[in-house]
């Protein structure tokens, strides 16, 4: 591996951070301690990638192959393509369909949807449905794994709200490095209430799939596991710090944190407020207007920002506030170019949603995320003191339960976050208070940062058998911070 100092733009040093860069953010940084041969920084071509110089594309939405009264089928290969990522350099990337990141699939809350997936990849590969209700054999789990050459069928009912699912890899140790290869697509359920909203839709509705990465000079991905202070090249929807000319009217964006490790802080560069509508379960009781998002992996974010506020000609960038890494690098993700006048029907209503009301919780149990992060090479990183052991079960659940979790970060460096399978849960508190209003619909995922302790709750009344919870860092993950759960 290329091992060279950066030359041009400053490459800080791992473990530092440019200063002014996490301010008011909230998150402390260094966020993670610094990867194994952390004192240089590895050669990259963020440094000399221009910003702004690629348009923004979108993910083809996937077309089913037969479609019956009450289910879509569709096909997905899993096969290595060649992508020019960053413009004159060939990268190699691991897809489905040859697209990346993934097409998108679009399904119906009721509507069955049945992917039938071929693995053309030398590594055995298992896809799973991030936000769903789906049965045990469709979960993707991580020794439920589809051989090289081989296929499988999986089912999702669809038997939940809408919501914006990602569809991403889960193979035992190395889910990290295929979703970061690129094994990774939106899956976008919607229901009724959904499409009865006057919100900006159509080409006004547009998903960002915003993640790090590290390509080296030769287009090649380099995928260290740990490695947090590399990864300084942005991809948005696959391209690097693209832009996107927008008409001076609303637009919707569907926000993913497609990164293994990176938590983001989104703004834009005025400084101007946007609504955030939804979260990782769907749409909120109630919009909210803000002027930063915060977004860590695995957790997504539905907002609308209304770009008629401003003169054509205006350009607006979207950053990020939160380190660690050069702000010149990963401090801006892609940028909004006003270029045209438009009319603009939509709107955000008062009230988007009603959730249902919360079980009364009878069980209570608590989870300590810790990880060695004292800079060792391959540290080991626990859920109650105990590495991943798929042949284990640690927590066994009645069907039906309603429960409360208390997930606490033990650590002082590392962040972490905490993701259930198969249900969507509630934020009841952070640190002892009410969760802010963008945490406050259903979740899936949800940020756990250096001594903090979040409660959430959630009801497993739907299918039986044994799921997974884990840190949705997928480095920290393969590193051990991952448990089972069984329901019966
Ligand atoms: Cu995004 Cu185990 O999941
Ligand atoms: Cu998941
Ligand atoms: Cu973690």
């Amino acid at each position: 591996m290329l091992n060279r100092k950066l030359s041009r733009r400053s490459a800080i040093k791992a473990g530092a951070v440019t200063t002014g860069l996490v301010g008011g953010a909230g998150l402390a940084a260094p966020l993670l301690a610094p990867a194994a041969a952390a004192d240089t920084v590895a050669a990259a071509v963020s440094a000399t990638t221009p910003m702004f110089a690629v348009p923004l594309t979108v993910p083809p939405v996937l077309r089913p192959t037969a479609v019956s009264a009450t289910t879509d089928y569709y096909s997905v290969t899993m096969k290595k393509a060649v992508k020019e990522i960053i413009p004159g350099l060939q990268s190699e990337v691991h897809t489905y369909n040859g697209e990346f990141p993934g097409p998108t699939i679009k399904a119906r809350s009721g509507r069955r949807v049945v992917v039938t997936q071929t693995n053309e990849l030398d590594m055995p590969a298992s896809v799973h449905l991030h936000g769903a209700e789906v049965p045990m054999d469709s979960d993707g789990s991580p020794m439920n794994t589809i051989a090289p050459g081989g296929t499988k069928t999986y089912t999702y009912p669809n038997n939940q709200p809408g919501s914006p699912l990602w569809l991403h890899d889960h193979a035992h140790h190395a889910e990290s490095e295929h979703v970061y290869r690129g094994l990774q697509a939106m899956y976008l359920l919607s229901d009724e209430n959904d499409r009865a909203q006057p919100l900006p839709s159509g080409a006004y509705d547009i998903p960002l799939v915003i993640r790090d990465v590290q390509i080296d000079t030769t287009g090649q991905l380099v995928y260290t596991m740990g490695d947090f202070n590399n990864r300084t090249t942005i991809l948005v929807n696959g391209r690097p710090w693209p832009f996107l000319q927008v008409a001076a009217r609303q637009y919707r964006f569907r926000i993913l944190n497609a990164s293994s490790l990176r938590f983001f802080v989104f703004g834009l560069s005025d400084g101007g407020s946007f609504t955030q509508i939804g979260s990782d379960g769907g749409l909120l009781e109630k919009p909210y207007t803000t002027s930063t998002l915060k977004l860590s992996p695995g957790e997504r974010a539905d907002i609308v920002v209304d770009f008629s506020r401003y003169e054509t000609g205006t350009k607006i960038v979207l950053q990020n506030a939160n380190g660690p890494g050069p702000a010149d690098l990963i401090g801006k993700i892609m940028r909004f170019d006003v270029v045209r006048e438009a009319r603009d029907f939509s709107y955000v209503p008062s009230r988007l949603r009603t959730l249902p009301t919360p079980e009364i919780a009878t069980v209570n149990r608590t989870f300590v995320l810790r990880m060695e992060d004292d800079g060792r090479p391959n540290p080991n990183a626990y859920i109650n003191d105990q590495l991943y052991d798929p042949d284990r079960i640690d927590t066994e659940i009645a069907w039906g339960s309603t429960e409360v979790w208390t997930v606490t970060n033990a650590n002082v460096k590392a962040p972490h976050n905490f993701h259930v399978h198969l249900v969507q849960f509630r934020v009841l508190e952070r640190n002892g208070k009410a969760p802010d209003p963008s945490e406050q619909g259903l979740k899936d995922t949800v940020a756990v940062l250096p001594g903090e302790t979040v409660k959430i709750q959630m009801t497993f009344d739907s299918y039986r058998g044994t799921y997974l919870y884990h840190c949705h860092m997928f480095d920290h993950g393969a590193m051990g911070m991952m448990g089972t759960m069984r329901i019966s």
